[in-house]
């Protein structure tokens, strides 16, 4: 089987078989298969489309391509949560601890920044020393100490994703329901989870800009996860405004950590609250919402998800000390607010043109192996609903690259919608599944 035979099938319309799927997918992992061949294949099937029966192959071919975790020695349930990608969205960093200290084990394997959205690697990588590339025996350790680890694919655990992740981000083949199916189901799957919780965003800065496309996606990855036996429950949730007060890669752990700290007020926490109550149903370790949420609360406000962390930050070689004082992060040398130019309310955002900014201010990659300035950070003071008069500041940005300043300025200015009348502020979260 030749690589330009299938590309040219996929580019034609036809339907691959689940032994052509294979043969691209392995043929990939093990580098027999170039770069440049998959990419024009993965165009192909976003351009073409893909039937059910090759989603469901590139998902198992994906699973398989590396080996899939069993936890025999950790008797509490295995869960986990996943966000198909979002601008401010750092959950992760607190559901994960927040959950593991409600008695859950969190065996999370995380991507890094996907187009615009950012990745939870990278927002862990901002903490000096903090390495997410372990070895397996170091995973198991971690989780096993910790009740939580947070690597990203490796050699051994969900190669294909590692490799096809990367692809996608620079090859504009990211936004297909069936590669981001394929590439959160085969790397949650590996993981040897009881139960998932998917955090599935709709709105302007996701992938999914219209509620029923996510609701076709949260719906196809339900699906592919109850095949295999596991709960799986699926949020759709708001990204028409990036969620919290934070973007950008050290700043948004920073929220997180003053999330974990005890500040509960505002959309992040509500929707880390709500995530994380989802795993302790979904790991049957509770069976009401109302109960569920109660002890996830108490388990941010006396300190036990926080310590959590603590444990896994000392645990993965990172630097503990940001969990008392996170501002020893980095924050970027130069500081410059915006302001609104006229009165009104804040009717919109474009929220992944805000993505694309900290990452062309170097806050993410634009290449493979770009290094990134992981003090690049934007502070929201005007989200949706706002009623703001001239001056009053809508965006205080945090970079060290004066160069590009005053075009980046000018695309935040605009990023901005203020008008004379209200528009509604969707809700935060839409639907449950
Ligand atoms: N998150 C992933 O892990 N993969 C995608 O394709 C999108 C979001």
């Amino acid at each position: 089987m030749r690589p330009q035979d299938l590309i040219e099938k996929k580019r034609d319309g036809g339907e691959l078989t689940a032994g052509e799927v294979a043969h691209l997918v392995r043929g990939y992992t093990s580098g027999q298969i170039p770069d440049y061949q998959m990419a024009a294949w993965l165009m192909a099937g976003l351009l073409r489309g893909m039937s059910d029966a090759e989603t469901a192959a590139l998902v198992e071919e994906m699973l398989h391509s590396g080996i899939v975790l069993e936890h025999p020695d950790i008797p509490i349930p295995k869960v986990d949560k996943h966000s198909t990608g979002g601008v401010g969205d750092k959950t992760s960093l607190v559901v994960a601890p927040a959950a593991a200290a409600c008695g859950v084990a969190v065996p999370m394997i995380s991507g890094r920044a996907l187009a615009h959205t950012g990745g939870t690697l990278d927002k862990l990588e901002a903490i000096p020393g903090f390495r997410t590339g372990l070895s397996l025996d170091e995973f198991r350790k971690v989780l096993a100490e910790c009740g939580l680890a947070l690597i990203g694919q490796t050699e051994e655990i969900a190669p294909a994703d590692r490799k096809l992740y990367a692809l996608r981000d620079v090859t504009a083949t990211v936004p297909f329901r069936p590669f981001i199916c394929a590439s959160i189901m085969s790397k949650k799957l590996a993981e040897g989870i009881d139960g998932l919780v998917l955090d599935v965003k709709t709105g302007n800065g996701a992938f999914m800009r219209h509620d029923d496309d996510a609701r076709a996606l949260a719906r196809m990855m339900v699906g592919v996860g109850r095949q295999m036996e596991k709960r799986v429950t699926a949020l759709i949730t708001d990204m028409n405004q990036p969620l919290g007060r934070w973007v950008g890669n050290a700043v948004e752990t920073v929220e997180a950590i003053t999330t974990l700290q005890g500040d509960l007020k505002g959309p992040f926490a509500e929707l880390c609250i709500e995530l994380t109550a989802r795993m302790l149903l979904v790991g049957a370790v509770e069976s009401d919402l109302e109960e569920a949420r109660e002890r996830v609360r108490r388990s941010i406000l006396s300190g036990a998800a926080l310590d959590r962390f603590r444990r896994v930050i000392e645990r993965q070689g990172g630097d503990p000390q940001v969990c008392d004082d996170p501002r020893i992060l980095a924050r970027g040398e130069i500081q410059r607010t915006i302001c609104a130019g006229r009165a009104g309310h804040i009717v919109n955002i474009e929220t992944a043109e805000l993505g694309r900014i900290v990452m062309d201010w170097g806050g993410g990659r634009l290449q493979l192996g770009d290094r990134i300035d992981y003090g690049v950070g934007l502070e929201i003071h005007a989200p949706l609903g706002e009623k703001v008069a001239v001056g009053d500041p809508l965006v205080t940005a945090w970079y060290n690259d004066q160069s590009r300043a005053d075009l980046m300025e000018a695309r935040l200015k605009a990023a901005w919608e203020i008008a004379e009348c209200p528009a509604p502020v969707p809700p935060l979260i839409r639907e449950v599944l």
